[in-house]
């Protein structure tokens, strides 16, 4: 009985771990990126600079554009832009180094760490976003 429970157990355990691998490893893989491409500028919290750089964490204007994010990833972005009630005015470089799947789990690895209500980002929706944006 005892040698049963344990072998349940164990087969639990592993079942567990099996299955926050997978949730685990596009967003750890997202987290080395940000932090890699994104974190310089906007802070490995997502508080962004005082004035000068926009936070990504509680950001209004990043909530309201998660999928268009993708573009300002790839292609950069200039011109004023207000984000919580305060405006910005740098200019933001684009990177063509990263695909538009480490670009998905950037995205991804944003919203689960500092918001509770974003949906999901899919590869598809980012695809179909960079290819109405492509630069002439
Ligand atoms: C060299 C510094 C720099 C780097 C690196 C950088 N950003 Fe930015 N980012 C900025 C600046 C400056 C702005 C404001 C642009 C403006 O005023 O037009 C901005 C704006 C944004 C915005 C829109 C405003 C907001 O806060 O919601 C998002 C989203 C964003 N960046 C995401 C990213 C992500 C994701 C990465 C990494 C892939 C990244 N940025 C890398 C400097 C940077």
């Amino acid at each position: 009985m005892r040698l049963i429970s344990g072998i349940f157990c164990l087969a639990l355990f592993a079942c567990f771990l099996s299955f926050n691998a997978c949730k685990e490893t596009p967003f750890q893989q997202g987290k080395i990126l940000y932090e890699n491409f994104c974190a310089n500028c906007h802070m490995d919290d997502g508080s962004g600079l005082e004035g000068l750089i926009p936070p990504l964490a509680q950001a209004d204007y990043y909530r309201d554009h998660v999928i268009e994010s993708a573009c300002l990833i790839r292609y950069g972005m200039e011109g004023p832009l207000e984000v919580n009630g305060r405006t910005y005015n740098q200019p933001m470089p684009g990177t063509d180094k990263l695909t538009e799947f480490e670009i998905t789990n950037i995205l991804n690895y944003i919203n689960e760490a500092w918001y509770d209500d974003l949906p999901y980002v899919k590869l598809e929706d980012v695809r179909a976003m960079l290819k109405s944006c492509k630069e002439d």
